[in-house]
């Protein structure tokens, strides 16, 4: 780690993309290679999301998902119920109501302030990052893939879960949650304007590793 990375703030490392563009494998790496503490705040709005559920509500009630936002316990975080399909389009209605991101707005913020202090860095995932949660992170990146790739590589992690998954059903929901993730009017999902774009359907996860750590180095000695 160079001497910048480890100035007072902290070096912050912002990941956004789609569902299943990579963003999440890529984001551990990088905090693994860095020794940088990692947040994936996707599994915020799916904690948001699965507890609506649970309560037998509907998670595109506002007055529910804001309680349940304000109340999230971390322990609904390593809940394996908050990967399943329909906690994602659960996560997805809570993620597009105002009041649900500013709470987890709160949660994140204060999560990249202290890990980057306390550990030299931080990694974030997610939508909204280099964008909203840090527009002043020092490395942003915006990993995306057709939505094609994406559902594809969706489906064989389905399966890998032993889990069905059929591939027309899960490339309509992509294409459902990716219009109301990009077409929500606050917080779309979108690259920040200095942020490397990596378009990750014909790369594998090691040259998209590569080309993040090149930026980021360029961005640690800047
Ligand atoms: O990355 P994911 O699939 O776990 O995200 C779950 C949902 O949360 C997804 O619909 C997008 C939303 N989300 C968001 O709006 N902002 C973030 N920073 C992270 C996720």
């Amino acid at each position: 780690m160079s001497g910048s990375a480890q100035k007072k703030r902290g070096f912050v490392i912002t990941v956004d993309g789609p569902s299943a563009a990579g963003k999440g494998t890529l984001a551990r790496r990088l905090a693994t290679h860095f020794g940088f503490d990692f947040l994936d705040t996707g599994s915020l709005y799916r904690g948001v999301g699965l507890a609506v559920l649970r309560q037998g509500l509907d998670p595109a009630d506002e007055k529910a998902a804001t309680a349940a936002a304000k109340a999230l316990k971390p322990e609904i975080l390593s809940d394996s119920a908050i990967r399943a399909e329909n906690t994602s389009t659960a996560a997805s209605k809570v993620a597009a109501i105002p009041s649900v991101r500013a709470a987890i707005l709160y949660w994140q913020r204060d999560f990249a302030r202290h890990a980057a202090r306390d550990s030299g860095g931080a990694v974030l995932d997610g939508r909204d990052i280099g964008t909203v949660v840090c527009p002043d992170a020092d490395a942003k990146l915006f990993i995306t893939a057709s939505v094609q790739a994406r559902a594809d590589r969706r489906v064989k992690e389905l399966q890998a879960r032993g889990e069905t998954a059929i591939y027309a059903r899960v490339l309509q929901d992509m294409q459902e949650r990716d219009a109301r993730d990009q077409g929500r009017s606050i917080s779309p999902t979108k690259p920040a304007t200095d942020a490397l774009i990596i378009d990750t359907s014909d790369l594998t996860a090691d040259q998209v590793f590569e080309r993040a750590l090149a930026f980021i180095a360029s961005k640690m000695k800047a």
